[in-house]
């Protein structure tokens, strides 16, 4: 157990900022006509100690106008369906970054494991999802300021057998994952605690690994604790293990080219930080009491 609380430590970055090359895209498209093609050293400097509102003219995105999101929305309370929109604490924080930029939000509900390369490739501006930043994912893009955190879980039938991780680790349960998540890489990795990659059964989402957990499919699903907790409110007949995992911290990954656009967030979420947006939605989702 100590190995794998030793491992999640070593893998999950305290997300601070994350800057890569201050060359823009030529994909992209300007927001604004007046907006120049490549931003100087100086432009940049400048814009670091503007507000959100004044960067946005600096800011490129994939569609001009627009600012394209990819999620996975099936991670209540960070992203899910109601009716036929998709709400959520990630879904609103966004939606207070793009008011602040002048830019209009798209949401695309895509599998989980193409969102940092969809980003990467420049089909999406950002990718917002729960998503916590490792050093791995680092590799592929930058991230913003962390927003909020999170810690895996691991959800199992009331009355199962495995009481503890341990008992998880030590018996031979197949435990549900959503593929690509940190609750996958954490699972599959025998060698360092987790269950290895013969018991772990991978699921497209966090819903369908729950519902493999009901029909017995599997003996336990790793998740991440605000979705285990909203998935066991919803099935009675489930309950949440204690873990000793390490918090991991959530921000919004960004192309590695867009600098302009990473900076630009990271005011706006000074500011909504600074003015109480966040913690506001964070409380909508996620009552203190
Ligand atoms: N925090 C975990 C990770 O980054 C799980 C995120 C899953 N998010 C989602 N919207 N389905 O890997």
């Amino acid at each position: 157990m100590k190995s794998l609380t030793r491992k999640l430590m070593s893998v999950i970055i305290a997300a601070s900022f994350c800057f890569g090359l201050a060359s823009c895209s030529g994909k992209t498209t300007s927001v604004s006509s007046a907006a120049s093609e490549t931003t100087t050293a100086a432009e940049t400097k400048a814009s670091e100690s503007s507000s959100a509102a004044e960067s946005k003219a600096e800011v490129k995105t994939v569609t001009a106008g627009k600012l394209i999101m990819a999620t996975n929305a099936t991670f209540p309370p960070y992203e899910f369906h109601e009716g036929d929109k998709i709400v959520g604490i990630d879904a609103e924080i966004a939606k207070a970054i793009a008011d602040k930029l002048g830019l209009e939000l798209v949401i695309e509900d895509v599998a989980f494991d193409s969102i940092i390369a969809g980003v990467q490739a420049g089909k999406y501006d950002i990718g917002c999802a729960g998503m916590t930043v490792t050093e791995d994912r680092l590799k592929s893009v930058n991230f913003s300021t962390s927003y909020a955190t999170g810690i895996q879980s691991i959800i199992v039938k009331e009355g199962s057998e495995i009481k503890t991780i341990d008992d998880l680790i030590k018996g031979k349960y197949k435990v549900g994952v959503q593929s690509g998540t940190t609750g996958d890489i954490y699972m599959s990795d025998a060698e360092n605690g987790g269950v290895g990659e013969d018991r772990i059964d991978r699921y497209n989402n966090g819903n369908d690994a729950v519902v493999a957990l009901m029909s017995g499919k599997v003996d336990a699903v790793c998740i991440d604790n605000e979705p285990a907790k909203s998935y066991v409110a919803a099935n009675k007949s489930l309950v949440i293990l204690d873990t000793p995992f390490t918090e991991e911290k959530y921000a919004i990954a960004v192309n590695k080219d867009n600098e302009a656009l990473l900076n630009a967030i990271n005011k706006a979420l000074e500011e909504l930080t600074a003015d109480g947006t966040i913690a506001k939605i964070i409380e909508k989702y996620i009552p203190s009491k």
